[in-house]
C-alpha cells in the first residue's frame, strides 16, 4: 500500500523523505514522488518504478529543502504511471499533497469542480481531486482549507500537504489509513509507519481516525473532527532500528524465518508465570463472559486466515466452544449471526488490513466482543478491539508472512487454554503437557533451523516446475493451505492446497509423471491414511516430498524425499511443520530469480478492499 513521509526541521527534506521511502518500501509500491519547498515554491518530482528513479533523477539536482512530503505509491486509480503518481498539486503548483486511501465520492467531487469551477485534472487519480478542492478552498489558511476538503471527502485517507504560501508547516489528516507524526528537536515527522521516522525519533504520536495535525518545526498539534485540540501521549518505540533492517540476511524473509524461536519464545513466555500459568495481558474476559459466549467467529485475510484456521481446532478441542472461521472480505458482506453472546476475533500482522478491519467493524455494529490478535502496536485493528493480544514478533517487512504466522499460532493456543482454564473443562495434566510442548517449540524450531539441506536439495530439484500441490488431514489441511500460500505467493508457481482425502474426488486428475507434491503427514491418528494418499500419487507419477514427525519412519518407504520435524505432540505440529514450508518457498524462489520480498502485485498491507 501507499506510504507517506514528510519532514519539517533543520535537516535536508530530501535526504530524511527519501530514507524514510526506502524503509516503507516493503508497503510495496510501483512509483514514487516528493514535493519540496525551494525558495518559496514547491517542486515536485515523481516517476514510475523503483524509489532508485526518483533518487537518480533527483541526484544531479542537489535538492536542499527544509520542507517536503514523499510518497510510494500502489495503485489503485489510474494505472502506475508518472503522472499518476503523487504528489499531486493544484494548477498553480502552491499546494502539494500526498495521499494513502481511497476517496469514494471522487467521481463526484471530480465532476463538480470541471463543471463549477473548470478544474483542469492531469492524472486518473482519486487523490488529485483532494488537492484541488484544498485550493478552492484555500484563504490564506491551509488547516481550514483542509478542515473545509475533508468534510466533502467519503472515503479512507491519511494525508499530507504542503503549500508554498506557509513554508512553515504541514498539515497532516488520518482517516481509516494510518498515519503517525515522530517528535524530534526542532523537526518533526509525519509517516505511514514507524521504520520510516525510526533513524530520527523514538518519540511517537499515533493519530486517531478524523483527527488533523498541524506540524512545524518547533511543534506538533493535533485537533478532533471538531477543530479542537486534543492532548496525546507519547508512544516511545522500544524496539531497536536494526530490528528492520536485514542484519546480514539475504533477504527479509530469510531473517524473518530464522527469528521465529525468538517470536515464539517472546509471545509465549511472556504470558507464562514461572509455574505455567497463563496471564494475558489486553484479555479482561472472565468466567462470566466465557459462560454467555456461545459461538466464536475467526476472521482475518490470507496467512492470518490460515493461522485462524488452528485458531479453530484449538478453541474447540481446548476450550469446548464452537467456533466458525471464515476470510474478512467474505464475512463482511453476509449476514453472520451475531449478537452480544459471539465473541469475534481478528487476526492481523498489520492491524491495518480493510477487509479485516471492516468486518470487526460490522460484528462490533451487531454487538459482538471484539479480541484482535496483532503484531502491530497501535494499529487500527488493535484500536478498534476490546480486548488486545499482540504477538510479539518484531517487524514483518517481506510481503510473505513468516513469522507474524508462527506467533498468531502461539497467540491461539494460549488463548484457548486460558478460555479452557477460565471454563474449568481442561484437565490438569493435559494442560501441563500442553504447556510443556509450547515451551519446547523454540528449540525444535532452532533445531529444523540449523539443517536446511535437504530441504535446498528438494527445492533444486523442482523448482522449475510450473505447478505444486500441497495435502493434509486435520489440522495439517491448514499448513498445506499456508505452504501452497507461501510457495504461490513468492515463487509464481501454481499452488494448490487441499484435504487429502478429497483428491479423488476431482483434483488428481492433474495428477500426472513428475507433479510436485508435498504431503504433511503429522498427526499420528491420520498418519496411515496419509500413507495411502501418498501411494495414490505416487502411482500416478507424482514426485512426493513427504513432511512427518522424527519418528514416523514408514513414510520413506512411499515418498521420494522426507522432512522430518521434532517429535512432538500432534496439537502442536503446525508450529513445526510450516517452517521447512517457509524454507521451501524461500529457496525455490530465489532459484527462480523472483523478488523475494517484494513480489509483484503484491503489497504488504493491503489497506484497500
Ligand atoms: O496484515 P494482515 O495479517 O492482516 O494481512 C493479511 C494478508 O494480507 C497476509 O497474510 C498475506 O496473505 C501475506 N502476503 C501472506 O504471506
Amino acid at each position: 500500500m501507499c506510504g507517506i513521509v514528510g519532514y519539517i526541521g533543520n535537516k535536508n527534506a530530501c535526504d530524511v523523505i527519501l530514507d524514510g521511502l526506502n524503509k516503507l518500501e516493503y508497503r510495496g509500491y510501483d512509483s514514487s514522488g516528493i514535493a519540496l519547498n525551494m525558495n518559496g515554491k514547491i517542486e515536485v518530482h515523481k516517476y514510475k518504478g523503483r524509489i532508485k528513479n526518483l533518487i537518480e533523477k533527483l541526484a544531479p539536482l542537489g535538492c536542499n529543502s527544509q520542507l517536503g512530503i514523499g510518497h510510494t505509491r500502489w495503485a489503485t486509480h489510474g494505472a502506475p504511471s508518472d503522472k499518476n503518481a503523487h504528489p499531486h498539486s493544484n494548477e498553480s503548483g502552491s499546494i502539494a499533497l500526498v495521499h494513502n486511501g481511497i476517496i469514494e465520492n471522487y467521481v463526484q467531487l471530480r465532476e463538480w469542480l470541471i463543471k463549477e469551477y473548470n478544474v483542469n485534472f492531469k492524472s486518473e487519480t482519486d487523490t488529485e481531486v483532494i488537492v484541488h478542492l484544498i485550493d478552492h478552498f484555500y484563504e490564506g489558511d491551509l488547516l481550514d482549507a483542509v478542515y473545509k476538503s475533508i468534510a466533502k471527502m467519503k472515503g479512507a485517507y491519511a494525508i499530507g500537504v504542503i503549500c508554498s504560501h506557509e513554508p512553515d508547516k504541514i498539515v497532516a489528516v488520518r482517516k481509516d489509513s494510518p498515519l503517525i507524526v515522530g517528535l524530534g528537536e526542532d523537526e518533526n515527522i509525519i509517516a505511514s509507519d514507524i521504520p520510516a521516522l525510526l533513524k530520527y525519533t523514538r518519540k511517537v504520536y499515533l493519530i486517531n481516525n478524523d483527527e488533523v495535525v498541524l506540524l512545524t518545526k518547533e511543534g506538533v498539534k493535533i485537533f478532533n473532527e471538531n477543530r479542537e485540540q486534543v492532548q496525546r501521549d507519547i508512544f516511545h518505540v522500544t524496539w531497536d532500528a536494526e530490528a528492520a533492517e536485514k542484519e546480514g540476511y539475504e533477504h527479509f524473509m530469510l531473517k524473518e524465518i530464522n527469528e521465529q524461536p525468538k517470536g515464539i519464545d517472546v509471545t509465549l513466555n511472556r504470558r507464562l508465570d514461572e509455574n505455567g500459568r497463563i496471564s494475558l495481558d489486553g484479555i479482561q474476559i472472565t468466567k462470566e463472559d466465557l459462560e454467555k459466549i456461545n459461538k466464536v467467529y475467526i476472521v482475518a485475510c490470507g496467512t492470518a486466515y490460515h493461522a485462524g484456521l488452528v485458531g479453530k481446532f484449538a478453541i474447540e478441542k481446548f476450550a469446548q466452544i464452537p467456533v466458525d472461521v471464515d476470510i474478512a472480505s467474505e464475512f463482511r458482506y453476509r449476514e453472520p449471526f451475531i449478537d452480544e453472546n459471539t465473541l469475534f476475533i481478528a487476526i492481523s500482522q498489520s492491524g491495518e488490513t480493510l477487509d479485516t478491519l471492516a468486518a470487526l467493524r460490522e460484528a462490533k455494529r451487531r454487538g459482538a466482543r471484539v479480541l484482535t490478535i496483532v503484531n502491530v502496536v497501535g494499529s487500527s485493528v488493535a484500536r478498534e478491539s476490546d480486548d488486545v493480544f499482540y504477538t510479539w514478533a518484531g517487524p514483518e517487512i517481506a510481503v510473505a508472512s513468516t513469522k507474524a504466522y508462527t506467533t498468531q499460532l502461539i497467540s491461539m493456543y494460549l488463548i484457548a487454554l486460558h478460555m479452557a482454564v477460565t471454563k474449568n473443562v481442561i484437565k490438569q495434566d493435559y494442560y501441563d503437557l500442553l504447556i510443556s510442548e509450547l515451551k519446547a517449540l523454540p528449540a525444535k524450531v532452532e533445531k529444523i533451523l540449523e539443517n536446511t539441506d535437504t530441504i535446498q536439495e528438494i527445492a533444486k530439484l523442482n523448482f522449475e516446475k510450473q505447478h505444486a500441490f500441497f495435502i493434509g488431514r486435520g489440522i495439517d489441511v491448514a499448513v498445506a493451505l499456508e505452504a501452497s500460500l507461501k510457495l504461490k505467493e513468492i515463487s509464481y508457481i501454481n499452488s494448490f492446497a487441499i484435504a487429502a482425502g478429497e483428491l479423488k474426488h476431482g483434483t488428481i486428475a492433474l495428477i500426472e509423471e513428475g507433479t510436485f507434491l508435498t504431503a504433511i503427514a503429522t498427526q499420528d491418528h491420520l498418519f496411515e491414511k496419509m500413507l495411502s494418499n501418498i501411494q495414490e500419487v505416487k502411482a500416478r507419477g507424482a514426485f512426493v516430498l513427504g513432511v512427518a514427525k522424527e519418528g514416523n519412519k514408514q513414510i520413506e518407504q512411499q515418498a521420494n524425499k522426507v522432512i522430518y520435524i521434532p517429535d512432538c505432540i500432534d496439537e502442536v505440529t503446525p508450529i513445526l511443520s510450516v517452517v521447512p514450508m517457509q524454507l521451501l518457498a524461500y529457496y525455490m524462489s530465489v532459484l527462480r530469480g523472483c523478488d523475494v520480498d517484494k513480489p509483484k502485485n503484491l503489497a504488504k498491507s493491503v489497506t484497500v478492499e
